[in-house]
């Protein structure tokens, strides 16, 4: 008989179905097995009274591996609002008893990641997850954007140094990739409008809620843009990335317990305050963070909390800025950039005009101690036929931590990874 997925086979009342899966949950009383059987799709209560069936049934372990079949019936008890009258039962394999029991702590849960992730919360999502990063090409793509892969391995310590991941590379030495951005700046001349989703790697040693050392980020390049263009493309994606999830996620949204009205509030244009207003909220909030500092976790939060959509704040001090981020013509004192700070976790997306002219750069370069050697190829896209242009990162991860309302980083990523762990 043909497999159903749970979900469809839920909706049918007096018909046989035929399900598979893995045990959700096992019970057995007053001569009945209880097994409720879950797949990708949801969960099912089979109920097991024949008596030729028994046996086997007592046999099933919790997340064995099996297919049922029967006649489900509907019955607003059961989870589902339908229950399944057991007729036969194939067992793929009777599960070894699984190491996960309940409260236990968040490090063993790690530990055991492989198995901890089949738990319904982690199953919605990875679900959403998937939505989302198909919106966020989706969109872009809309925009006239090109999909590029960059590489992974550099062979420059480009970014930052320190935060850097050092690999041996046959006879040299090579780097795992922090940002793409110095490739989307030369891949800009070819084909203007490009993106890139690709996985980022940190060698930070920052043990916080939103931080880890290899994390997916979607980063947009245009030629010809400015910071303008940069907020409303930024902005689209994230609303899309919020309709999309509405559209696709509400029984996941369910399961997570989270409200859609939430995701239905993330609408374009987005509130908007210079660094330097900043600053002055956050003195009122009696913050002593003096003008000219970067924000930490705490400021961004304390400056986030009071809107339900992320805040774009702009023109930080260029002082602060890295190398490529360009002035503002008016006052040189501030760069052309923002970052979107959202509730309860701060940076999600970090964004600026890039700096085009090549004297300018090198003297930003030479003042950040930079080695020019070793960024020689990056400065040749000032060389060779320059143009204003403008990016942004999004950190995957940070987004469906706000829009999920997630307490940690890791409780969205499968298998996320820190100073401490690198496996399973
Ligand atoms: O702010 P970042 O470091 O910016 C860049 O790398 C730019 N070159 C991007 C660009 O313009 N193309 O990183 C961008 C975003 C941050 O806003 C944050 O959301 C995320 O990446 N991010 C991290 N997410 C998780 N763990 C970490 N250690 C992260 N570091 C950055
Ligand atoms: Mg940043």
């Amino acid at each position: 008989m043909k497999i159903s997925q749970i979900e469809k086979a839920l909706k049918t009342d007096g018909k046989k179905e035929r399900i598979r899966g893995w045990v959700y949950r096992i019970r057995k009383m007053s001569g009945k097995v209880f097994i409720v059987v879950r797949d990708v799709t949801g969960i099912m209560q089979c109920v097991v009274a024949d008596e030729k069936l028994i046996p086997k049934a007592e046999n099933i372990t919790f997340e064995s591996s099996l297919e049922v079949e029967g006649t489900v019936k509907k019955d607003e008890r059961a989870p589902g609002g339908a229950e399944m009258q057991v007729t036969d039962i194939k067992v793929h394999q009777i599960a070894e008893r699984f190491p996960i029991t309940k409260d236990q702590s968040t490090e063993f849960l790690m530990d055991v990641r492989h198995l901890s992730l089949r738990k319904r919360d982690m199953t919605a999502i990875l679900k959403i997850r998937s939505t989302a990063l198909f919106a966020l090409h989706e969109y872009i793509r809309s925009q006239g954007y090109y999909e590029v892969d960059p590489p992974m391995l550099s062979g420059a310590a480009s970014e930052g140094g320190a935060e850097v991941f050092e690999l041996d590379y046959f006879d040299t030495k090579a780097y795992l990739t922090q940002s793409w951005q110095f490739y989307a700046e030369n891949l800009i001349h070819a084909v203007e409008k490009v993106y890139g989703m690709n996985p980022a790697f940190r060698a930070e040693k920052s043990n916080t809620n939103r931080h880890v050392t290899e994390f997916w980020m979607f980063e947009v390049e245009a030629a010809w843009a400015d910071l303008e263009e940069m907020i409303k493309i930024s902005e689209g994606c994230l609303c899309h990335v919020a309709k999309k999830i509405l559209e696709k996620n509400k029984p996941e949204l369910e399961v997570l317990g989270l409200d859609p009205k939430k995701l239905e509030k993330i609408k374009a244009p987005f509130p908007r305050i210079t660094y330097k207003e900043a600053i002055e909220i956050l003195h009122k909030n009696g913050s002593k963070i003096p003008y000219g500092v970067d924000f930490g976790a705490a400021e961004e939060k304390m400056l986030a909390a009071d809107y339900e959509i992320p805040l774009i704040v702009t023109n930080y001090p260029s002082e602060i800025m890295a190398f490529y981020k360009k002035d503002n013509e008016e006052d040189p004192k501030v760069s052309n950039n923002f970052n979107m700070l959202a509730p309860n976790v701060g940076e999600i997306l970090d964004s600026s005009e890039r700096e085009p002219d090549i004297e300018k750069i090198k003297s930003k370069l030479k003042k950040a101690g930079k080695n020019l050697n070793e960024v020689d190829w990056y400065l040749d896209s000032r060389r060779y036929g320059s143009v204003p242009h403008a990016g942004f990162g999004l950190g995957v991860a940070r987004m469906l931590q706000w829009m999920l309302e997630r307490d940690h980083i890791r409780d969205v990523i499968p298998f996320p990874r820190f100073p401490n762990r690198v496996k399973p």
